[in-house]
């Protein structure tokens, strides 16, 4: 029973299952592609992520010099912002090429939950995106980071109020940006997991 288990879960039966007797639709084609590029998408912007929060300063005094400083200063630094800001971009292009490759083609009835979870995935990582564009804490991420908050405000029962408590209150911008910093951060790698279940439950 216990070696059986150990079997299934070894690295090699997960690459004979996902190499060699992964069920692929005889339509297969490029498009399929999408899903893994998304995923090398989240590599990099994990990768990149970390090496920008070794010189980023999540204040609102700070946040805008420290990434000119990442920018000016800092060896490759230029390189390592552009990857991570062109790296978001190119995860979006991939997840929605993947999702509509999905509708196109249609997928098994048993993978209605799997369908369900990518579209969950999609939202979180709208939110991702937008509280990493306010946290260079530039004009547009200041009026972006106005506009999307303010849309808080009119979810009813209070809910909306709670959001914007949690964020840090509009008016007291000093915690603004951190607390987009630390959810940026744990968001992310809530993301992380739960694509890697995504992707687990297809080997
Ligand atoms: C799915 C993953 C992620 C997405 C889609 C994403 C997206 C973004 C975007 C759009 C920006 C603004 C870029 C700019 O205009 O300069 C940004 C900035 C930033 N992100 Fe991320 N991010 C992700 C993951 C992470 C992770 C995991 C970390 C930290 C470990 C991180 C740390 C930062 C930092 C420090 C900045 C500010 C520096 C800068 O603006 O270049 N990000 N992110």
């Amino acid at each position: 029973m216990y070696y059986n288990r150990l079997s299934e879960t070894s690295p090699f039966n997960l690459f004979y299952r996902f190499l060699q007797a992964y069920p692929a639709p005889a339509s297969l084609n490029y498009s399929w592609n999408f899903g893994v590029l998304a995923l090398f998408c989240l590599i990099i912007q994990l990768l990149t992520g970390i090496f920008l929060t070794m010189h980023y300063i999540p204040h609102v005094d700070y946040a805008f010099i420290s990434v000119e400083h990442i920018m000016r200063d800092v060896v490759d630094g230029w390189l390592i912002r552009h990857l991570h800001a062109n790296g978001a971009t190119a995860f979006f292009v991939c997840l929605t090429v993947h999702q509509y490759r999905a509708l196109y083609y249609g997928q098994p009835e048993s993978s209605d939950s799997l369908g369900l979870a990518g579209n969950l995935m999609f939202a979180i990582l709208i939110i991702i995106a937008f509280m990493g564009y306010v946290l260079p804490w530039g004009q547009m991420s200041y009026w972006g980071a106005t506009v999307i908050t303010n849309l808080l405000s009119v979810i009813p029962f209070g809910f909306g109020h709670c959001c914007l408590a949690l964020i840090g209150w509009l008016c007291y911008w000093a915690s603004y940006v951190k607390s987009f910093f630390k959810f940026t951060y744990c968001v992310t790698f809530c993301f992380s997991y739960f694509s890697s279940t995504s992707f687990c439950s297809f080997t």
